[in-house]
């Protein structure tokens, strides 16, 4: 691994591997530790685009594996990209700087045109609507943890399908592991991308579609969230119009199996109603703490060390 910018980078083996360390990272996460691994070894974090889980997952993740950290939150209007620098030039610019550089953006291929300036390895942070690979593992990593298997079981996909660049990320990782019966459940204008969805069935998976969330709350193992997002919308108007469709609320998981588990990227708009964060079923806070063991993986693989 040189770069993380797709989930297409990734091999089956190369996830489960990197599960494997994640794994052994967790307890320091969970106990606050300081390893020494990433000693001497900056990480630049460049965000294009609004952060909080990422951003501080990834600093949090380099610090606990004994790194440093240089930060820009606000790339877009208080970097030289303001002056009109290109994503290349400064790529060649904080690889001077850092040993490891992660990345958003709201534009798709952003990340790998930086990527082309720099001499150290760079990771996708999400580039628009196109991939978000870190959040993708992470949240397989919690599905492992939680079911105990990446295989055999239903996910339902819900909420804007569309626009959401992790559960694009979510589906290419998952075209590795066999009997994943996928349901999608959007409005009709948030369809699954139809090339996506084509993929997935020319594998052999069992795709259904439908915008009715009730009626498969009983059939799924997995309910892998996401908000309607308001960013990706041309007009206020369209997004009102989305708005609220999906709200996760206790008398839906009343409905759910008593051992399914509901992830979600977050942030929380009006999707989840907050009644649900007490419900054991509800993974997607422990899925944060995932995270950080993943990021730490990912970091200390493509550093090296
Ligand atoms: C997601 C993202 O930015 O794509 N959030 C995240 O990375 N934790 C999902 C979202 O913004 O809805």
């Amino acid at each position: 691994m040189k770069h993380l910018l797709s989930s297409k980078d990734l091999t089956r083996d190369e996830v489960l591997a990197l599960f494997v360390r994640a794994g052994e990272f967790l307890p320091v996460v969970k106990e606050r530790r300081r390893l020494n691994l990433a000693e001497g070894k900056i990480l630049a974090t460049l965000f294009y685009e609004p952060s909080t889980r990422t951003r501080f997952s990834f600093e949090t993740a380099m610090l606990r594996l004994g790194g440093m950290v240089i930060s820009n939150a606000d790339m877009g209007s208080t970097s030289s990209a303001k002056k009109g620098e290109t994503l290349y030039d400064t790529g060649k610019m904080a690889s001077t700087f850092a040993d490891i550089i992660a990345m958003r953006h709201p534009q798709p291929g952003s990340v790998a045109e930086l990527a082309l300036g720099s001499s150290v390895p760079v990771i996708n942070g999400g580039d628009g609507p196109g991939d978000h690979p870190t959040q993708g593992l992470l949240d397989l990593f919690t599905i492992q943890r939680a079911l105990g298997r990446l295989e055999n079981f239903t996910i339902a996909m819900v909420g804007d399908l569309k626009y959401s660049r992790v559960v694009h990320s979510q589906c290419e990782y998952l075209m590795h592991f066999t009997g994943v019966r996928f349901i999608l459940v959007s409005p009709e204008g948030l369809k699954m991308p139809a090339e996506l969805v084509e993929r997935l069935r020319g594998k052999g998976f069992e795709v259904s579609e439908t915008a009715d969330l009730e009626s498969v709350m009983g059939e799924c193992d997995v309910l892998s969230d996401t908000r309607i997002q308001q960013e990706r919308f041309a007009t206020q108007e369209e997004y009102e119009r989305y708005n609220g469709v999906y709200i996760l609320t206790p008398a839906l998981m009343a409905k759910a199996k008593p051992d399914m588990i509901v992830i979600d990227p977050l942030p929380r708009v009006n999707h989840i109603d907050p009644a649900v964060d007490s419900d054991p079923r509800a993974r997607y806070f422990e899925q944060v703490e995932n995270g950080v063991a993943v990021r730490m993986a990912i970091l200390a693989e493509l550093l090296g060390v």
